[in-house]
């Protein structure tokens, strides 16, 4: 685990991690869904979060917006709660796609331009200077042509990629995107990893789950295999072993109980 300064400001050169999750327990009435989640990423890395449907990935991802009441445990973005670095901008969210209502009647630049409203005054009124920052943050995910279309009559593969565009408008630091690739063909996901990794390549960082195993190694810095608990943490070579993979994937984690413990659990996490 790296070492966190929570008085470092943001902006600050810092080698403190930009997520910090300790013991990290979530509950939804009878289902534990998370349990003594312990990690942390650092700026400038992409990191996979993998785990069978049901292991608690979208509920780390709420989880770390501040959208849910944890039992136990705490949650840090830039060394400052969940609730500042929101605030600040600092943080992009890309929820599963089952949890948007597509029908609102806004166009794609209308949903890139709700990046900057944290900026704006409660006008929400756009300046040219941030009319080109949503122009140019829809050019980079290759959606100008598309900026007045109802966000609902795109294709899955294009609304993720607005979200991108979002995330790049409000030029946030740290961003959360539950399955982005999820309905998405080849060539969108492939052309999605090289924008994720130049915006990597940027010191912005990236938590993403992926039910892509085979992509996480060309992709990712560092994988997470998640079941309730975090099964294994580090490079996705030293994680997506057999044996963790069988731990998260197999028999042993397809069951509703997640191992007792497990040789690859991370320090603070067995
Ligand atoms: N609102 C809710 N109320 C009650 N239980 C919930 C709720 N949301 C999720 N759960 C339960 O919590 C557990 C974790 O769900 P979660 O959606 O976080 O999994 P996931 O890893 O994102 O799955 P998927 O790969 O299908 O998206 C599951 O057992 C799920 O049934
Ligand atoms: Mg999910």
């Amino acid at each position: 685990m790296t070492t966190v300064h929570p008085t470092e400001p943001a902006d600050a050169p810092t080698t403190s991690p930009v997520l910090a999750v300790r013991s990290l327990s979530v509950r939804y009435n009878d289902v534990q869904a998370l349990d003594d989640v312990t990690l942390s990423l650092d700026a400038g890395r992409i990191c996979g979060l993998i785990g069978v449907n049901g292991s608690g990935k979208s509920t780390l991802f709420t989880s770390l917006m501040g959208l849910l009441v944890p039992q136990h445990g705490t949650v840090e973005l830039f060394g400052m709660p969940t609730a500042g670095a929101r605030k600040q901008g600092l943080v992009a969210y890309m929820p599963q796609a089952e949890g948007v209502d597509w029908t609102f009647p806004v166009s794609v630049a209308d949903v890139v331009a709700m990046g900057l409203y944290g900026r704006l005054g409660s006008a929400r009124r756009l300046r040219a200077a941030d009319r080109a920052a949503v122009g140019e943050a829809l050019e980079r995910v290759g959606l100008a042509d598309l900026r007045r279309r109802q966000i609902g009559q795109l294709s899955g593969g294009q609304r993720k990629r607005v979200f991108i565009a979002r995330s790049i408008a409000q030029d946030a630091r740290l961003l959360l995107l539950d399955e982005p690739f999820a309905g998405v063909d080849r060539a969108s996901q492939t052309t999605m990893t090289h924008l994720l990794k130049v915006l990597r390549d940027e010191g912005r960082s990236v938590l993403m789950s992926t039910h892509d195993l085979a992509g996480v190694p060309e992709l990712c810095d560092e994988a997470v295999l998640l079941h309730r608990r975090v099964l294994a943490q580090g490079v996705p070579s030293e994680v997506l072993t057999q044996g963790n993979l069988a731990l998260a994937f197999g028999p042993a984690a397809s069951d509703d109980s997640p191992p007792a413990s497990s040789p690859a659990t991370p320090e603070g996490n067995s």
